[in-house]
């Protein structure tokens, strides 16, 4: 019976996650999570598949999406200022809408003229995580993914809220329910889409041409680096789609619910909408055309210094994010604590809850209170900066996100974007934010939020 430690404000701590794997281990934790949840099936040779290739699986994604400046370049490819000009499309036609449009219940309330700004309703948590979704995809798959694979968005979600939790919480992938069921069949059309590319991927690296009808030119080179190394290893093309799903899953399920509450948040904020825009004007530049669309944005700049943007994404951090960091034992550690010693044996696990510290009143006054400027100091030279502080939105140690760059590129160019050509507000006209579902990353909203959508008018 193995035993599971929790520790909860511990001096020392990011000195002890530090740890190298040979004595704190994630790999069994990713294990388990990709044969529990992900739909890989629990086998010697592929947990011997896994000891032999995950240490080279890991540096491609953090080539792409840790690094800084490819991180940044990923999200400029993503066009992320041309698309925010149709966030919505004030079309009715579903024929015409974006792809990101079609699971929000969009409404035309008034139609958009050259001379007269048109207003629509819709799901904002449905619009944003979408839209969201389309931007990241295509950076690590290529934009023919999603084209050729139109459930796959509504598949994710559906694997996300309803299959992804009963599993972790130890529910039999077999339990005779309909949320399994479905669930279940919505992971293996995303399993049997991930397998479709890395076949193209496959072919081509291995001299022949990809299908005619598929175009794998924008591929990202993770795909490319990752099946050298699972060709080498044996590793079937399933099985490969099952080792993706982790990855798809991680560059997506955190990063596009945080959008929207960042946004959420921001707009229902008084007069914070105003001074975000005042401080990322010199950076997001907009056309003199009516409608107005985004000339040129500067994702570089918007990370360096724009620090109330930042503060405030932070901050949504704080009140949103749940992370955890999960560490198997390989060796017996003894941590100091005070005036008390604790052993800790080999075999067992430690768990680190980083939202208790997120959450308490001694680290973060007010801990309940959206506070835009919390995480706002001054540096050396007397500017305004945004720093993290206690905060630990990507766990920590050697095994933190490795998608955290990338994640932070795209909150803050897509949220600028979206502020800098849009008014929202919610339907009513008073902002009321619905309750959180709890669970292992960025929390959930138990109900969407309806809001109407217009054109920026100052
Ligand atoms: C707001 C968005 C995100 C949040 C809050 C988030 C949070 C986290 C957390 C808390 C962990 C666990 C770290 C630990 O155990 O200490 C993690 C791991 C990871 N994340 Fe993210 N993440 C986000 C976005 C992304 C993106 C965009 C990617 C890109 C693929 C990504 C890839 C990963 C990977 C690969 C790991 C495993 C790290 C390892 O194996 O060493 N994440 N993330």
């Amino acid at each position: 019976m193995s035993e599971h430690q929790i520790l909860v404000d511990l001096p020392g701590l990011d000195r002890l996650m530090a740890q190298p794997a040979h004595t704190l281990n994630l790999e069994p934790v990713q294990y388990s999570l990709l044969t529990r949840v992900f739909g890989g099936v629990d086998t010697p040779e592929l947990k011997e598949k896994m000891v032999k290739s995950i240490k080279e699986l890991g540096p491609p994604i953090e080539r792409l999406f840790l690094n800084e400046a490819a991180a940044t370049a990923a999200v400029e490819r993503a066009g992320i200022g041309e698309h925010a000009a149709s966030f919505v499309t004030f079309c009715t036609d579903p024929g015409r809408m974006k792809r990101w449009e079609l699971s929000s219940n969009v409404q035309v309330v008034k139609p958009d003229s050259p001379g007269s700004s048109g207003m629509v309703e819709a799901d904002l948590q449905s619009l944003v995580r979408d839209f969201g979704f389309c931007m990241a995809v295509p950076q690590l798959y290529g934009k023919d993914f999603l084209e050729r694979n139109p459930e796959l968005l509504n598949d994710f979600w559906k694997f996300d809220n309803d299959l992804f939790p009963l599993l972790m919480i130890g529910m039999p992938s077999w339990a005779p329910l309909n949320i399994i069921r479905e669930g279940r069949a919505s992971r293996s059309r995303l399993m049997a889409a991930l397998e479709t590319v890395y076949r193209q991927v496959d072919k081509v690296q291995q001299g022949e041409p990809a299908d005619p009808e598929y175009d794998v030119s924008d591929v990202s080179f993770v795909l490319f680096e990752k099946n050298k190394i699972f060709a080498r290893d044996g590793w079937s093309l399933a099985e490969r789609a099952v080792a993706d799903m982790p990855i798809l899953w991680g560059q997506n399920a955190n990063t596009q619910p945080l959008l929207f509450w960042f946004l959420t948040y921001a707009y229902s904020t008084p007069g914070l909408i105003s001074r975000i825009r005042k401080e990322i004007a010199p950076f997001v530049k907009l056309s003199d055309t009516n409608p107005r669309c985004i000339s040129s944005l500067d994702i570089h700049a918007l990370a360096k210094t724009c620090p109330l943007l930042k503060s405030t994404v932070f901050e949504t951090y704080r009140l949103t994010d749940e992370a955890a960091s999960i560490r198997y034992l390989e060796r017996p550690i003894t941590i100091k604590d005070g005036s008390l010693t604790h052993s800790l044996k080999q075999g067992t696990w430690i768990s680190v809850p980083h939202s208790v510290t997120s959450h308490d009143a001694s680290v973060f006054a007010e801990p309940e209170k959206f506070i835009p400027e919390r995480f706002l100091e001054t540096d050396s030279e007397g500017r305004p900066v945004a720093r993290y502080g206690r905060l630990r939105p990507w766990g920590a140690g050697a095994a933190m996100c490795k998608g955290r760059t990338f994640a932070e590129r795209e909150i803050l160019a897509v949220g600028a974007a979206i502020i800098s050509l849009w008014d929202i507000e919610q339907v009513g006209g008073t902002w009321r934010l619905p309750d959180m579902i709890p669970g292992t990353g960025v929390k959930k909203p138990v109900k969407d939020i309806r809001v109407r959508i217009t054109r920026r008018c100052t």
